[in-house]
């Protein structure tokens, strides 16, 4: 057959500069920030590539939606555009808008969990995790082993195994566990898909005991766009209906519409169980704002609503997750350790093989995200130890198997040609690696770390 690549489905209408600031400069940033990426400036940084959360080019037709704000306190125009294109492209029946992801994560938590619940979840995400457990409850890892292997090529690593699942509720029981917490592509496992023959029977399975499935759907459209090339018999499905069916699988849902929906701010919490919207509708009062803005502006609910119908577009997603295998593809080549198989939202850095002279202790991840940052002014942001926190039991740290540095695409930003530029200094860092020394922390927040650590070079 005829080969004919993949080019992004638009051209650019407006630009913003970036430029390459001196090694001596970043000298000087970096220390300032305490090795930590999440504390540089962003004038500071050439290519960012700290996050694809909020980070999204919208389209001439989203910034059109901007100026159609109804910044009305109740009953916004907004809100009903974006509940309804929730409701025809995700399928859920009730909606509750909040700022972000977290602010949904905090209402389903805080409805639906009680102290000494158990809460089972294909891998954990910071923020969930930690509402879960200062609602009660208690997080158990029940995604399939291949998922904490950097090197293992199982296609489906976000899948939950049923024998962990199963475990669980024999040795909690079924009541002691109001919902099985399902993301659809795992970020922390290197953005990593579920299969839908998994969900099916993990959704048999959570039948037959009556748990809940609250879906984590921030890149619910890139899960989808994997099931449509790898899993059998969706091939000729489009990406919308695979959205449309895994979502009809669960019964709640929190989003992050950040991500995958294509705007800078906002997220919200989708479900079908009335008694559940009621109380959440009531909650979202107390943390977020009225239950038909919570927490957004009228134009941002707009902007989503029209970037939910664009980020399921097929064309889209095949560009979108293109780039990131694009760079990845260059990575592999040049023998730089990174997570297999390529991520959907970025490449993984696996820093225990870059850095195989440095212990965990040592932040592998935390001073490789430090040192691409010197070399060329790219930002990266550390998955590994820092972000795993400490056991809330022991206060030891968490020594997650996975150590890595995510290089993450935001989408309709960059180009090809800045991707080889990543590359190209990814692979110097990783030629001049023996030079590298590790790091020791120096200031620890008490909640998620990651974010405001300081590290000094040892
Ligand atoms: N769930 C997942 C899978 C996420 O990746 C995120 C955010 C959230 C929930 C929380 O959403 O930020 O809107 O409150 N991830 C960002 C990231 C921060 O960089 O991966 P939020």
């Amino acid at each position: 057959m005829r080969k004919r690549s993949w080019a992004e489905p638009y051209k650019i209408k407006m630009v913003e500069p970036v430029f390459m600031n001196s090694q001596k400069e970043r000298e000087i940033y970096i220390k300032e920030a305490g090795y930590n990426t999440f504390l540089l400036k962003s004038k500071d940084v050439y290519i960012d590539l700290l996050t694809d959360s909020g980070t999204s080019a919208m389209s001439d037709r989203q910034w059109a939606g901007i100026m159609m704000g109804d910044e009305a306190y109740a009953g916004s125009a907004n809100f009903y555009h974006m509940e309804e294109a929730i409701q025809t492209h995700y399928g859920y029946k009730y909606i509750i808008p909040t700022h972000q992801g977290r602010g949904a994560e905090h209402l389903i938590s805080k409805i639906l969990i009680k102290e000494g619940d158990y809460l089972p979840g294909n891998m954990y995400f910071t923020t969930t995790r930690l509402h879960q457990e200062l609602a009660g409850g208690t997080f158990v890892d029940v995604i399939i082993d291949e998922a904490h292997d950097s090197e293992s090529n199982f296609r489906f690593k976000g899948n939950i195994s049923l024998e962990k699942l199963q475990k669980v509720i024999d040795e909690k029981g079924a009541e002691n566990i109001p919902y099985v917490c399902m993301a659809t592509t795992v970020n922390m496992a290197g953005g990593q898909p579920i299969s839908l023959q998994n969900l099916k029977e993990v959704r048999n399975l959570t039948n037959k005991y009556g748990i809940r499935i609250v879906h984590d759907m921030t890149r619910v459209a890139e899960n989808a766009y994997m099931i449509q090339q790898l899993e059998e018999g969706y091939a000729d499905k489009s990406v919308a209906e695979i959205v449309l069916e895994i979502c009809n699988l669960t019964d709640a849902a929190t989003m992050s519409s950040k991500k995958d929906a294509l705007v800078s701010i906002g997220g919200f919490l989708a479900m079908n169980d009335p008694d559940v919207f009621e109380q959440a509708r009531n909650l979202v009062v107390v943390y977020e704002g009225l239950h038909t803005y919570g927490g957004m502006a009228g134009r941002d609910m707009e902007a989503l609503a029209i970037g939910i119908t664009e980020s399921i577009h097929d064309d889209h997603i095949r560009a979108r997750v293109g780039q990131v295998q694009y760079l990845g593809e260059k990575l592999l080549k040049a023998g730089v350790p990174i997570v297999n198989p390529i991520g959907t939202h970025g490449v993984f850095l696996d820093a225990k093989k870059f850095l195989p002279h440095l212990t965990q202790d040592q932040f592998p991840a935390q001073t490789l995200a430090a040192e691409i940052y010197l070399d060329s002014g790219v930002r990266t942001m550390e998955r590994g130890i820092v972000s795993a926190g400490r056991n809330s039991e022991t206060g030891e740290h968490n020594y997650p198997n996975l150590e890595l540095v995510r290089l993450t695409i935001p989408r309709r930003v960059y180009t090809q040609a800045h991707m080889d530029v990543i590359a190209e200094s990814v692979e110097y860092v990783y030629e001049n690696r023996e030079k590298i020394t590790g790091m020791k922390m120096i200031f620890e927040p008490k909640y998620l770390r990651f974010f405001q650590a300081r590290f000094e070079k040892i």
